[in-house]
């Protein structure tokens, strides 16, 4: 192998290398938060609607750990350790069991934008701290 292939056989590895290193190092472990993970994003999609002090058909407030464990007209909405179990991570899926997917969107804007869901990879951060336990972390 010429001295020019090596070079360019190390200019392909590094960024794979440096590529699979980093999203580890950038999750900063495994655990999932709920202080600094999920209340911000229930924050930013849910509490237009769903503040305690608002009213809502649903019964669930989500201000806080233990109303968010509290649950609301069908009952819990999260089930500790079991993601799929959780009415709240149902909600958020095209088919929910029961009403609309959440975040659910005012029929009465006259707005051409698309719905804004939940991403994927927010989606997965609320089912991986449920399957964690939910705890008030
Ligand atoms: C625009 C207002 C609005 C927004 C934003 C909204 N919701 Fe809702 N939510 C409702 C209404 C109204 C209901 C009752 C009707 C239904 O179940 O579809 C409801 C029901 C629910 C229920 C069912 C609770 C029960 O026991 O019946 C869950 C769980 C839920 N929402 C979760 C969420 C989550 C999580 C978010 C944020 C990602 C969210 N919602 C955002 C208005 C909203």
């Amino acid at each position: 192998m010429k001295t020019s292939q090596v070079a360019g056989l190390f200019g392909l590895l590094i960024p794979v290398l440096i590529g699979a290193a980093f999203p580890r190092a950038a999750s900063r472990g495994d655990d999932v938060s709920y202080k600094s993970d999920v209340a911000p994003l229930l924050q930013k999609y849910c509490l237009p609607c769903h503040a305690e002090e608002n009213y809502n058909p649903s019964e669930l407030a989500l201000d806080s750990h233990a109303l968010l464990l509290q649950g609301g007209k069908h009952g819990k909405a999260v089930a500790p350790g079991e993601p799929d179990e959780s009415i709240i991570i149902q909600k958020l899926t095209e088919n929910p069991p029961f009403g609309e997917r959440m975040p659910m969107h005012s029929k009465r804007k006259m707005t051409t934008t698309p719905p804004t869901y939940l991403s994927e990879d927010e989606v997965r951060i609320l089912a991986k701290w449920i399957s964690q336990g939910a705890q008030d972390n």
